[in-house]
């Protein structure tokens, strides 16, 4: 089985990806998408994306990481995956899934997803251009509406070329909505066993994996919400490890803080905090009432205060 670490566009970042490797389980991870629309990028956006690529590419627990690119212009998307070969990056990642209006209107994402042959020309141009001993990947979903779409998506990859393929089991039309889940719906394409598929979507606990595991027929997973909501799912799936204490929980959010606040996003750091709590109370009760502690306040010391309190009491109750 191999496990990866989704793309969350502004929640994993670098350093969500540094904690949640740190606590094992995972084998690979996939950036935030870079947009490549009408101009060439600079050298700057793919490290700020990717600092890990002043690291060989890896985070500093070794995991490695793979860049993600979003766009449909196939000479510019080709001139982009082979820079990010160039600067370390691990493959490169075809994002075919981002249901966002802006993107779709520009023409990248799902929107593609409409066009089979379109699809065709950008994967194998991007593919041609970048070394053969390097990944390319494809993450998509199941179509934009209906999911037999997929078998005619899946077939132009496959034919372009693209070595792994990543499946949300949903449609676009579906957005994000729980019971849209269709795993079965990659039992076909795993059946088939023409190209490396991973299976994403929905995955919270152990028990789901093990379920989407035996209903798409694919061993490899990738996790994105869940990963969040309980940061060693990696571990509790790959080493079925105990899923983490609010009291382990409340010791990596203050690492998290750390990180934050010395990193060069800190001001970002009420909002991203409030932003990671609100996966956090799925999973834990106690991150529930934290979050509507710091739900108002807007100020980092105002937050650092609560989440210190909150350590300090569970230091308390648990040496009583
Ligand atoms: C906030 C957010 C940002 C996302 N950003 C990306 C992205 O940059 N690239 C991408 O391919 N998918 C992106 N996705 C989709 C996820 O990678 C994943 O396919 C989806 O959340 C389903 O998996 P999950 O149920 O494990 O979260 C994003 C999803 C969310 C909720």
């Amino acid at each position: 089985m191999r496990l990866v670490l989704a793309p969350l566009e502004g929640v994993i970042d670098h350093l969500v990806r540094q904690l949640l490797t740190e606590l094992g389980g995972y084998d690979l991870c996939i950036t935030e998408f870079m947009r490549v629309s009408d101009t060439f990028m600079p050298e700057r956006s793919f490290y700020k994306l990717c600092p890990e690529l002043h690291n060989g590419g890896l985070t500093p627990s070794g995991v490695p990481i793979r860049m993600q690119l979003l766009g449909q212009d196939p000479h510019l998307m080709s001139v982009h995956a082979r820079r990010a070969i160039e600067l370390g990056s691990h493959g490169i990642d075809l994002n075919l899934g981002c249901p966002s209006k802006m993107v779709n209107s520009n023409k990248g994402g799902a929107v593609l997803l409409k066009e089979p042959e379109v699809i065709y020309n950008l994967v194998k141009s991007m593919r041609e251009a970048i070394p053969d001993d390097d990944i390319f990947s494809v993450k998509i979903r199941l179509g934009w509406e209906d999911p037999q779409e997929v078998h005619e998506i899946t077939d132009s990859i496959i034919s372009a070329g693209a070595n792994e393929l990543t499946i949300h089991a949903r449609t676009k039309m579906d957005g994000y909505k729980k019971e849209a889940i269709k795993w079965e719906a990659i039992a076909p394409i795993a059946k088939q066993d023409k190209i490396t598929l991973t299976a994403n979507g929905e995955i919270w606990t152990g028990q789901d994996a093990i379920n989407c595991q035996e209903i798409t027929g694919c061993s490899n997973l990738m996790l994105g919400r869940g990963a969040l909501a309980m940061p060693n799912l990696g571990a509790v799936i790959k080493h079925n490890q105990a899923p983490m204490d609010y009291a382990q929980l409340l010791q990596l959010l203050s690492r998290y803080t750390k990180f934050e606040i010395e990193g060069d996003k800190g001001m970002y750091y009420p909002n991203r905090m409030k932003q990671w709590l609100v996966y956090l109370r799925q999973q834990f009760p106690q991150a529930k009432e934290l979050f509507g502690l710091i739900r108002t306040l807007t100020k980092t010391d105002e937050i650092i205060q609560v989440l210190d309190n909150e350590i300090a009491k569970s230091v308390r109750l648990a040496n009583k």
